[in-house]
């Protein structure tokens, strides 16, 4: 009977064995056959989906832990959830946040949500729906994480006294670089990923927050100072470069920020951002992630080291970040990738005059010359895209803020999706006219009326 039993037993583990055996085989043989049908062609492809997947992941959602900056230094989540929820002050009422350029995706509301929003049953004047629709995941660019035991008093009990609904506060990418179409309402409606948010007052947003003592420290000046600051960008503008040189105003009083520039239609380009002489889109990301969101990450560039041109820099050390963990690092492959995927948009159908464009793209290459620099259809130089200030005939403050004392030639395509704030780098040109008369005088192109609205009407048809 004993003896039964344990033959049982061993022709059971033997057969079991057998079984994994022969699985084990043929799943590698399948594994081997499925890499076999993959061939490097199609794994470039699968490569390519898959960064593209991942890098718009991180381009709208990824804070690279910078809830150390805007949470643990800034307590802008304070600000934001108000007294109401354990925090300070008012709140951020959704109107606030809609007013203040901030953006809600409407792909991310339940539709119960977007049937009270029609009805108007939706007090825009309660921080408690600004909560919701964070955590809702519903404002482009601001990612909260919250008390799950605390998130029902959000949802259904809106006044509810309570202790931090919202744990942390992070920013990506998207906050600056994503606007939406508006299709519920302004400022509500499907994402546009890569178009310049020239809305979004970031120094009224980074003002609400309770703490500004990471920006006294690192500037050395008083928080009045810190706040007159951050109060003269103004929308749609920031200053990349105030936490390196502390150069707040240019010598004419005006504030040093520069524009809010579209993240779209930027491969084939060398040389990026405004002054052209950091770097190329990746580097450029990482300085970003690391040094301006403040995320984890590791970042280096000797250049930050010149005490003489970034004082601030020099002394914080940015040009040798090493955090620990680094959680940037890991993201700048496919967030490189991604932003070159966003193509500029092409400008809608009545948008400009076709006969008249048509001229304009003659005298763009022809009499008025600005294709020697705007080279199509890139619209830049092929090679080392930047110029020294007076070649446009423009002052040499901000150039002179970057490595290489240099404006970069700037992208033409999809301009008209960025005519607010006026154009060159820090919007000193209202509108496209007044460019075209710049270049007029600057290059003694001694253009008609008519064919400087040739070119403008070309430069709307990018
Ligand atoms: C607070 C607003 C803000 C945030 C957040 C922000 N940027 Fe920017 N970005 C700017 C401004 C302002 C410039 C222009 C800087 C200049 O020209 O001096 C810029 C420039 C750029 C450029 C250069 C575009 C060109 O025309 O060459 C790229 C690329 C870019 N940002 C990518 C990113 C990425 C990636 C992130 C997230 C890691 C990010 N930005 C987050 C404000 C922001
Ligand atoms: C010498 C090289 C050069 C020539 C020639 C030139 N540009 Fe530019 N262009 C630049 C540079 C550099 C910038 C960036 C200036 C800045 O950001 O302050 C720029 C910026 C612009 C902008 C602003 C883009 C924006 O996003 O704000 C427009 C529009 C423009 N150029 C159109 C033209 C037209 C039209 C002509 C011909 C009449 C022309 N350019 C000739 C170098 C040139």
């Amino acid at each position: 009977m004993k003896s039964r039993l344990l033959r049982t037993i061993i022709i059971l583990i033997g057969a079991a064995s057998l079984l994994v055996y022969f699985t084990n085989i043929s799943l590698s043989q399948l594994n081997k056959q499925k890499d076999k049908k993959r061939s490097f062609d199609e794994q470039i492809i699968d490569n390519a989906e898959s960064l593209l997947v991942q890098g718009k992941k991180v381009f709208r959602f990824e804070t690279f832990g910078d809830e150390v900056f805007w949470t643990d230094a800034l307590k802008l989540h304070l600000a934001i959830e108000g007294a109401g929820f354990g925090g300070v002050g008012d709140g951020l009422t959704p109107r606030e946040a809609l007013a203040a350029g901030l953006k809600v995706d409407l792909d991310a509301l339940p539709q119960p949500l977007v049937v009270k929003l029609k009805k108007g049953e939706v007090n825009l004047d309660d921080p408690a729906v600004t909560l919701e629709l964070l955590r809702l995941n519903a404002v482009l660019g601001v990612i909260g994480t919250f008390d799950e035991a605390l998130v029902m008093n959000i949802s259904f009990l809106p006044n509810q006294q309570a202790g931090p609904a919202l744990k942390s506060v992070g920013l990506t990418c998207a906050v600056c670089h994503s606007i939406v179409d508006d299709a519920f309402a302004p400022g509500i409606g499907h994402r546009l990923d890569g178009w310049a948010n020239r809305d979004l007052n970031v120094g009224g947003i980074v003002s609400l927050s309770p703490d500004l003592s990471a920006f006294t420290n690192l500037l050395g000046v008083d928080e009045t100072t810190v706040r007159a600051v951050l109060a003269s960008w103004g929308p749609g503008k920031f200053d990349a470069e105030l936490n390196l040189d502390g150069k707040a105003f240019r010598p004419d009083g005006k504030p040093a920020a520069t524009l809010i520039p579209p993240a779209f239609g930027l491969p084939g380009f060398n040389n990026h951002t405004s002054t052209g002489g950091w770097g190329t889109v990746t580097y450029w990301n990482a300085f970003v992630a690391n040094l301006e969101l403040q995320g984890q990450g590791v970042f280096f560039d000797r250049r930050l080291n010149n005490a003489a041109q970034y004082p601030i820099a020099a002394k914080a050390g940015f040009g040798n970040k090493r955090s620990d963990p680094d959680l940037v690092t890991k993201h700048l492959a496919s967030l490189h990738f991604y932003q070159l995927a966003i193509p500029s948009p092409t400008p809608p159908a009545g948008s400009y005059d076709a006969t008249a464009a048509a001229r304009g793209a003659a005298l763009f290459t022809g009499k008025a010359a600005c294709a020697t620099c705007h080279v199509p259809p890139l619209f830049t130089e092929p090679g080392w895209n930047t110029h020294k200030a007076a070649d446009i005939c423009i002052d040499d403050f901000q150039a002179n803020r970057s490595p290489d004392s240099s404006y970069r030639t700037a992208p033409l395509k999809g301009l008209w999706t960025h005519t607010k704030g006026g154009f060159y780098h820090d919007g000193r040109f209202a509108s496209l006219p007044d460019v075209i008369n710049h270049y007029n005088t600057c290059k003694n192109l001694n253009l008609s009326e008519q064919e400087k609205s040739d070119l403008v009407e070309y430069l709307k048809s990018l």
